[in-house]
């Protein structure tokens, strides 16, 4: 979709060149000249970087021998595109398997996000509703026009009224979240709202996502008179329906259609946790 804009732009364009899920284009009619990569956000090819950034980041070590790796491919006559990145792509392997068994390693981390967390927030919400639609009330074209500023505002007034959104960190990389909100108004304040659970793919299945609704629980218990958790899921939502009812929620209605697309509806079904029962 973009790379005809680009060649249009004077960009030659080289294909997923060399490495899979990375197109490679190259503008030479400038001075200085532009190398240019894009890749999936949430693709392998963008984890797996994102895994080597941190990887290198946390061992300098890592990085003189890549730096030397690099000045070797060189002097060995590597210096054409394609012979540079054949020589050093045993080594680009095997570093990737590194940090990719050391980013799996990382410890998850678990905070509530701020304004100057709003452009990850974005990132993390444009993907979890274009890749995985059905969970979410919020569709990708409405998402889309939301900017990093609306995403920032909408942070601060969820916090300066009563609720807070947790993201999960591995490394320094936002993988998931799930949104809290108390309703307004004193005949409805025992209730908290939860919204937007996500745990990006690729970070699945390893209990994250019961450390964040943990999290969540933990802070609308903080947050004095609160009495219920209240969600919905929509009924493909299996995994999250899992989720939920082992964590004890129980499902106190169903809403027909409580989604539409252009060609069906959706129901969700309506959960609840009671805070009381020592949970
Ligand atoms: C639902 C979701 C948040 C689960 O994230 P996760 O980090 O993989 O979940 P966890 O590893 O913490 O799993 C906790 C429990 O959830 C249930 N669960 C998670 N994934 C499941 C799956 N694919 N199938 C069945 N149960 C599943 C299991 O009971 C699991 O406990 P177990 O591993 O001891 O069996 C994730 O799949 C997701 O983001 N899905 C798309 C968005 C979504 O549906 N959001 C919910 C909106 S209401």
């Amino acid at each position: 979709m973009l790379t005809p804009s680009l060649v249009a732009l004077g960009y030659e364009d080289f294909g997923e060149i060399f490495v899979a899920g990375r197109a490679y284009l190259r503008k030479r009619d400038a001075v200085p000249g532009f190398n240019l990569a894009i890749t999936e956000v949430g693709g392998a090819f963008w984890n797996a970087s994102v895994a080597v950034r941190d990887y290198l980041l946390a061992h300098s070590s890592e990085v003189d021998a890549y730096a030397q790796q690099k000045r070797d491919a060189v002097a060995r006559g590597a210096t054409l595109f394609s012979s540079y990145s054949r020589d050093k792509e045993p080594f680009v392997r095997a570093l990737r398997d590194r940090a990719m068994a050391w980013a799996a390693s990382q410890p998850a981390r678990i905070r509530p996000l701020t304004d100057e967390d709003a452009e990850a927030l974005r990132a993390l919400r444009l993907r979890a509703v274009r890749q995985e639609p059905d969970p979410f009330a919020s569709a990708y074209e409405d998402e889309r026009r939301r900017t990093i500023d609306d995403t920032a505002a909408f942070l601060r007034s969820l916090r300066g009224g009563d609720g807070e959104m947790l993201g999960l960190f591995v490394g320094t990389e936002l993988l998931g979240m799930v949104g809290l909100r108390r309703l307004e108004g004193r005949r409805v304040r025992h209730r908290v709202t939860l919204f937007s659970m996500y745990v990006a793919p690729e970070a699945r299945r390893r209990g994250h996502a019961r450390a964040l609704l943990g999290a969540a629980i933990a802070n609308a218990r903080m947050r004095g008179g609160v009495e219920q958790l209240e969600l919905t899921v929509a009924a493909t939502s299996e995994a999250a329906r899992e989720l939920y009812l082992r964590a004890g929620f129980t499902v106190t209605g169903r809403l027909a259609n409580a989604l539409k697309d252009d060609y069906r509806h959706l129901d969700e079904e309506l959960l609840m946790l009671l805070l009381g029962d020592g949970r």
